[in-house]
C-alpha cells in the first residue's frame, strides 16, 4: 500500500505572495497590499493608508503575473499532477462591489488555467486566500458586515461559470480557522479594528471575528450549493490550517487544556463545514467568552445543505498546550508551549513529522471524507554557491520524512487524495513578509531590500521532487539527486 494511482502531486502558492503587478490591469488594493515588509524581529506592520518610501512586499512579490509560463514550465518539468493557485478577488472585482467583473483580470487567469492544461496539470484554484478588496475592509469592516455574503458570491459565482469545465478542484477560504485567532483579524477577515498597526498584535474584538467567522461559512456553504449547481463534477473543499497540539504532560488539567485547544482550533471549523452544523462544544465557548452568533433564519438550513466534498489543510509544525504559564511564555507566535522533544526551524516552527500522519488519522477518523495535504515545507535561508547551485538537503530530508508520514497515513487506512507543498517556488512570507524566509524547489532572485532580478534556478530539492512524483513517491532517496 503506497500512493493511490491518481496521487495528485503538485504545489501551492497565493496570488499575494507571488504576482506582483499590484495595480496592473485593473486591480484594486488588496488587504495585502497595505501590509509592509517585516521579520522574526520585527513585526509586519498594518497601514490604513499607504506610506511613502515604505516597502510593502506583495507589490511586486516573485513578478509571477509577468513569469508565469516560465514558472508553470518549470513546474511541468517537475512533473506537477496538479497546481494551487489562488486567485486574487482584486482583479476581478478591485473594490468587491463593481456590477461587472473586470475582464483583464480574468484574462490573466484564463492564461495561467490554459497554462496548466496545456501540461496536463490540474488547477486547484483557492477562491479567497488572505486577499480581499481593502474597500470592503474600509467600508465594512470587512466580514463583521453580513454584506460581504452578496459580494463573495457574485465573485465566486463568476469563477465557477467562467472555468467551468477547466477547474474541477475548488476551495472556498484559505485557513478558514485562522479567524478563531486574534492573529486572524485582518488576514481572515478583512477586520481593521481602530488602533491595529502591528500584524501580530491586532485590536482584537472576538465578538466581531467569530460573527464574521459565521458569515463566511454561510459564504461558504452557499458557494458550495452554487458550484455544485454550475457543474455537478465540482470537488469543492475546506481547507484549516492545522493544529495539532499534545498535552505537554500527562497531568489531566494539561490533557483537557488540549481537547479545548484542538476542539476551538481545528475542530470548531472543520464541523461546521464538513458536518454542516456548529458543534454543541462551541455553545459553552461563545458562553463564556461572551459571543452571540447572530444568525438569519435559514443559516442552518445553509450550513446543512453546503458541505464540502473533500477537507484539505496545511501542516507545517505542532504545538503542545499547557496550564503552565512558564512553559506558555516560552511558545512561538501562534501560543502553545514547546515541545521538549522537537528541533525547530529558523523562525522556531518546530519540525513533527509524525504530527502529519496523527492529523491525518484524526481528520480522517473524524470525517471519512477525501483529504488533500494542500500546504507543508520547511521555511528556510538559502545559499546560492558560486556556480549557481543551492544546496538544500534539509528541504529535501523535512520533505521526505513528511512525505513517509503521508505513506504510513495511507497505510493507516486515510483516503489522501493529494499533496501540494508550500511555496512551490520562494514567495513572500505571510507571517513576516519576508523573501528570506524560503520554501521554493524553485530559487527566485529577489530579496528583502527590494534588490533582485527575479530570476529563477532550480535547487537541488527540484530534482529530487521531480524524482518522488516519477515514481510516485516511491523513492525518497536524496543519493541520486545532482
Ligand atoms: C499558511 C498560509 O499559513 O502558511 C500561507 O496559507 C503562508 O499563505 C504559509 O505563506 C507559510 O507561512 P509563512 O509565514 O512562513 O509564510
Amino acid at each position: 500500500m503506497s500512493f493511490p494511482k491518481n496521487f495528485l502531486w503538485g504545489g501551492a502558492t497565493a496570488a499575494n505572495q507571488v504576482e506582483g503587478a499590484w495595480k496592473k490591469d485593473g486591480k484594486g488594493i488588496s488587504i495585502s497590499d497595505v501590509c509592509t515588509g517585516g521579520s522574526r524581529t520585527q513585526n509586519k506592520r498594518i497601514t490604513s493608508e499607504l506610506e511613502e518610501e515604505i516597502f510593502y512586499p506583495s507589490h511586486d512579490a516573485i513578478n509571477h503575473y509577468y513569469k508565469y509560463k516560465e514558472d508553470i514550465a518549470l513546474f511541468a518539468e517537475m512533473g506537477f499532477k496538479v497546481y494551487r493557485f489562488s486567485i486574487a478577488w482584486t482583479r476581478i472585482f478591485p473594490t468587491g462591489e463593481e456590477s461587472e467583473p473586470n475582464e483583464l483580470g480574468l484574462r490573466f487567469y484564463d492564461a495561467i488555467i490554459h497554462e496548466c492544461l496545456k501540461y496536463n496539470i490540474e488547477p486547484l484554484v483557492t477562491i479567497s486566500h488572505f486577499e480581499m478588496p481593502f474597500a470592503l475592509t474600509k467600508k465594512y469592516n470587512g466580514w463583521a458586515d453580513r454584506r460581504l455574503v452578496e459580494l463573495y458570491i457574485r465573485y465566486a459565482k463568476v469563477l465557477f461559470d467562467r472555468y467551468k469545465g477547466k477547474v474541477t478542484y475548488w476551495l472556498t477560504f484559505n485557513e478558514i480557522n485562522c479567524a478563531t485567532m486574534a492573529q486572524g483579524n485582518l488576514q481572515g477577515t478583512g477586520i481593521l479594528n481602530e488602533g491595529t498597526e502591528d500584524f501580530m498584535n491586532q485590536i482584537d474584538d472576538p465578538q466581531l471575528r467569530f460573527q464574521a467567522l459565521h458569515h463566511q461559512f454561510i459564504a461558504s456553504a452557499e458557494a458550495v450549493k452554487i458550484g455544485h449547481s454550475i457543474d455537478k463534477n465540482n470537488m469543492i473543499g475546506c481547507m484549516l490550517a492545522n493544529f495539532t497540539s499534545y498535552p505537554l504532560t500527562p497531568n489531566p488539567d494539561d490533557v483537557l487544556v488540549n481537547q479545548r485547544a484542538m476542539r476551538m482550533s481545528n475542530h470548531f471549523c472543520g464541523d461546521i463545514q464538513v458536518r454542516g452544523a456548529y458543534p454543541s462544544f462551541s455553545k459553552r465557548y461563545f458562553k463564556e467568552n461572551n459571543i452571540t452568533i447572530h444568525k438569519e433564519i435559514g443559516d442552518d438550513q445553509i450550513l446543512l445543505e453546503g458541505t464540502v466534498d473533500y477537507y484539505s489543510f496545511s501542516y507545517y509544525t505542532s504545538f503542545c498546550q499547557t496550564t503552565d504559564p512558564k512553559e506558555l511564555a516560552n511558545g512561538n507566535v501562534f501560543g502553545g508551549a514547546p515541545n521538549p522533544y522537537l528541533k525547530a526551524n529558523d523562525w522556531g516552527w518546530q519540525i513533527n513529522p509524525s504530527g502529519l500522519r496523527f492529523a491525518l488519522n484524526e481528520i480522517y477518523d473524524r470525517y471519512t471524507i477525501p483529504l488533500m495535504v494542500v500546504e507543508n515545507g520547511l521555511g528556510a535561508k538559502d545559499v546560492v554557491e558560486a556556480d549557481g547551485s543551492i544546496h538544500d538537503e534539509y528541504r529535501i530530508d523535512y520533505l521526505k520524512q513528511h512525505i513517509e508520514a503521508m505513506k504510513e497515513a495511507i497505510k493507516d487506512g486515510v483516503d489522501l487524495i493529494g499533496y501540494t507543498p508550500w511555496g512551490c517556488i520562494d514567495l513572500v512570507s505571510l507571517s513576516t513578509g519576508e523573501m528570506a524566509k524560503r520554501y521554493g524547489f524553485i530559487y527566485v532572485e529577489r530579496h528583502d531590500d527590494g534588490t533582485g532580478d527575479f530570476s529563477r534556478k532550480r535547487k537541488k530539492s527540484f530534482y529530487w521532487y521531480k524524482k518522488v512524483i516519477e515514481t510516485n513517491g516511491n523513492d525518497l532517496s536524496i543519493t541520486k539527486v545532482k
